[in-house]
Formats: C-alpha cells, structure tokens, sequence
C-alpha cells in the first residue's frame, strides 16, 4: 500500500475502525516512491458520534478526587482518546502535506502513527469496559485548529511534538497516579505505557529540532521561534515538571531550562 493512500485513508475514515486500520500488509511494507504534491489542511472524516461540537455542548473535566466513579473516570478518557484521535489525523495529514520531508521523517510518522492507534484503541477499549462508548460526548478540535499555520515539517514537529507531547509528559504521569489513588490500576497501567511511548514522540520531535538548528544557537530559541498560532511554551508543560523525561527524549539542558522558565 503507498503510505499516501495510508494517510488518505486515515485522514477521511468515517469510522472508528478505518481510523484504527493499520495499512494492508502491515506498516513495514508501506511504499513511499510517489509521495504527491503538498496538500492543504482540510477537517478530516469523522464518524458522526465524534463531529466537533459547539463549545456550549463541551463538559467540565472531573476533579481527580472523583476518578473512582465510572462516569467520571469516562469524561477523562474521552478527553485523552480524543487527543489520539486528533494526533492521528494530524499525523496523516504531516504525510500529505510535506512529500518532499526526508525518508526518515516520513518513516518516523508511521511509527508514530501506528503507536497512537494503539492508544486510541486502549482508551475506547477502557472507555467501554467502563460502560460508555468513545463519541458518547462532545468532542473539541484543540489540536486541528493551528495545522492551517504550520507550513513547515519544523513547524508541525514544534506544535506537535513539541507543544502537545511534550506536555503529556507531564500530565500522563500525573493523572496516572490519581487513577491509581483512586484504585483504578487498569487506567494507571494504560497511561503507564501511554507515557513511555511519548518520550519517543518527543524524542522524533527533538531530533528534529536539533537538526535544524544552527552550530551555535539554542534549540529552544528556534522551537520558540517556531511556534504558531496561540501555541506558546506554557502550553508545553504540565504543573509538576518532570526534566527526567525530557533528558530521555534527548531535550538538551538549556532546552529543559528554557521549560523550567515558562509558566
Ligand atoms: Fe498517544
Ligand atoms: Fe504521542
């Protein structure tokens, strides 16, 4: 299968299942020898349970003291599976948008893709042993809304990566142990493996932050220098700073102490 009708495919499923699909004949024999021209950001299939709803319909995120009771451990998971989600499509897209992106990053995406389909599945799974149904509530489009401004792969690894991960490196664990203090070890051990992984996605970010700056300069001033939209360092961390998982992804120390400053 060509990794542009993958992406194709992902990007425009109308079900939950195509959006999980991996690609005919597994991820490793994806071609890429005719990548095509560079697509414009479009609002990508959904199934109709899971359209963005108007901000009125949104719910409140539960406080973690309450994460015991199922309908409100549902409302957290809904939030986390819609991120999957959202990473998905915004990954998809990264492949129809920059074609001429070396080999490399291209091959990176789909390891990243085929990651966040198994967390999207463990949330829908987890979203169901809980009696609900991943789409039963209103779902945002936080993450689609700055892909009309990322025109460059740098850009897009920068709010994604960068922003969006990087900051679930903070959060994961956090809500990790208020699942588990609560008693709920089967969500703690999802986002357990949830928060390994994202030291990866940040790790492809890193690397490619690194490569594209500069003998001399800071990669945190070029990651600042290349956010858009209302993304701003701040939206990149959680309150209880983790540095650890940064080195892991190979932030280097003034990057991390770029971080440590942006509140
Ligand atoms: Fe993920
Ligand atoms: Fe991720």
């Amino acid at each position: 299968m060509r990794l542009r009708d993958f992406a194709e495919r992902l990007l425009h499923a109308t079900t939950l299942e195509q959006k999980l699909m991996p690609p005919e004949g597994g991820y490793a024999a994806l071609t890429d020898h005719d990548p095509g021209e560079p697509r414009a950001w479009s609002a990508p299939g959904r199934p109709p349970e899971l359209e963005i709803a108007p901000r009125r319909h949104r719910f409140k995120f539960p406080h973690p003291d309450n994460l015991a009771e199922p309908e409100m451990a549902v409302r957290a998971l809904h939030t986390f599976a819609n991120h999957e989600l959202m990473a998905i499509e915004l990954m998809a897209w990264a492949l129809l948008a920059y074609p001429e992106a070396p080999a490399s990053f291209r091959a990176g995406m789909v390891r990243l893709i085929a990651d966040e389909q198994c967390h999207l599945k463990l949330y829908a799974d987890r979203i169901a042993e809980l009696g609900a149904r991943f789409g039963d509530l209103p779902v945002n489009d936080h993450f689609w809304r700055c892909a009309p401004s990322l025109t460059s792969p740098l850009k897009w690894v920068c709010a994604m990566n960068l922003t969006f991960e990087q900051g679930n490196l903070d959060h994961a664990p956090y809500f990790e142990e208020q699942f588990r203090r609560v008693g709920d070890l089967k969500t703690a051990q999802i986002l357990e493996k949830i928060f390994e992984d994202e030291i990866h996605h940040v790790g492809f970010g890193a690397s490619w932050l690194r490569q594209n700056t500069p003998q001399g300069q800071s990669s945190f001033e070029i990651y600042c220098q290349n956010l858009t939209f209302h993304n701003e360092p701040a939206r990149a961390r959680g309150a209880n700073f983790n540095p650890e998982a940064r080195r892991r992804a190979g932030l280097d120390e003034d990057f991390v102490a770029g971080m440590r400053r942006a509140t």
